[in-house]
């Protein structure tokens, strides 16, 4: 089985591919209030696309792909796309990051169709405040899905969280408190300086320090070890079906673990979330390029992916293309 690092030794074998820019919610931290342009559907990639792109990913070592977006329930007949990888020999695992909100309509035939798991955008457990937050959602859309996919068998269910200060870390605690009676992993992202500009504030960041203190008023957080964790550390309160997650962009870079290469939604090779280097697949796959010219580009991208980015709260890089435009 083929496997493929980078110059620095990371082991690349994650594809993250944003399948739309567009989303059916406006959440204030990621979007302004008018929306974003969207990108025109002809400079999308189509399935096909995707699907030959991810076969010669394979054919480097890629393993996991994750579907992302903007909001990739939306896209049509994604069960099409989710089995068409599934059946990409080399491909182990195929999961969906989502604001769930169309998951009940999907978990099942995504299931069916070899997708093994999602993670869940949920900012507030409170419906005034998701509504306020997500600009229009109904919290009761997402429960419903969530309930869905675990009955789908979409395990495990992973819940991501970004506290902001005067906004919803109130709920910190609250939101630890599922993982006493599920069996969610409750992830609490740190707040990062990109998206919308009107809202991004350093004071409105808070440390992953200063939210695994505020969670462990509930009870002491014990360590716990997940295989293939990815960015996250995981914890437990004692005899909990539940795990709490930490994600800390900001004050422990997992870069140096990085295994990730991203995939826009409009066809470029984006080495890393914060470098605004990428490579146009698009053009090369519309121009006739052979599989080998493909592979290429791709190795090309895994050469001249950073070691690592260099945001802090402090700065603001909200000039950079948004989450949902590049894939969060
Ligand atoms: P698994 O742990 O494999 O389930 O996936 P994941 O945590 O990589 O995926 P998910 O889409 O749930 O990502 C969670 C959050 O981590 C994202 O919303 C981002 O905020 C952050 N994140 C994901 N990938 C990167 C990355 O490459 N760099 C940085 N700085 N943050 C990332
Ligand atoms: N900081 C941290 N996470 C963010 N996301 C979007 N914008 C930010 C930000 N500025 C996350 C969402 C979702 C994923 C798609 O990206 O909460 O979990
Ligand atoms: Fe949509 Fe996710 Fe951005 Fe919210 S954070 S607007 S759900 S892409």
């Amino acid at each position: 089985m083929s496997l493929i690092k980078d110059k620095y030794q990371r082991i690349i074998d994650y594809m993250r591919i944003s399948i739309t820019d567009r989303c059916n919610l406006r959440c204030i931290y990621c979007m302004p209030s008018e929306g974003i342009k969207p990108i025109e559907h002809k400079d999308i990639l189509g399935y096909e696309e995707i699907i030959r792109i991810v076969r010669i990913a394979a054919g480097l070592g890629v393993r996991k792909i994750r579907l992302t977006g903007g909001e990739p329930l939306i896209r049509k007949d994604l069960p099409y796309l989710v089995s068409s990888i599934n059946s990409i020999g080399g491909i182990e695992d195929i999961s969906l990051t989502t604001n769930g909100l169309l998951l009940k309509k999907y978990a099942r035939s995504l299931a069916s169709a070899g997708l093994r798991r999602v993670n869940v955008s949920l900012d507030s457990l409170r419906p005034e405040r998701y509504r306020e937050i997500t600009r229009g959602g109904d919290i009761n859309d997402v429960l419903e899905g969530i309930d869905e996919a675990e009955n789908a068998g979409l395990l495990p269910i992973k819940i991501n969280m970004v506290p902001i200060r005067g906004f919803n870390d109130d709920e910190i605690e609250e939101f630890a408190r599922l993982t006493l009676k599920t069996s969610y992993n409750v992830r609490f992202i740190e707040f990062m300086p990109i998206g919308a500009k009107e809202i991004w504030d350093h004071e409105k960041y808070i440390s992953t320090e200063e939210i695994k203190e505020r969670a462990s008023k509930i009870a002491p957080l014990i360590p716990v070890k997940i295989r293939r964790s990815g960015p996250a550390r995981y914890f437990r309160f004692e005899g909990a079906p539940g795990v709490v997650g930490f994600i800390s962009p900001i004050t422990h870079h997992f870069c140096n673990s990085c295994n990730r290469l991203r995939l826009t939604s409009d066809g470029k090779l984006r080495p890393c979330l914060f470098s605004e280097t990428e490579i146009d697949l698009k053009s090369a796959l519309r121009c006739g390029a052979s599989d080998e010219e493909i592979e290429r580009l791709l190795r090309l991208s895994i050469e001249i992916k950073p070691e690592g980015h260099s945001i802090n709260h402090e700065k603001c890089f909200t000039h950079l293309k948004p989450m949902s435009k590049i894939g969060g």
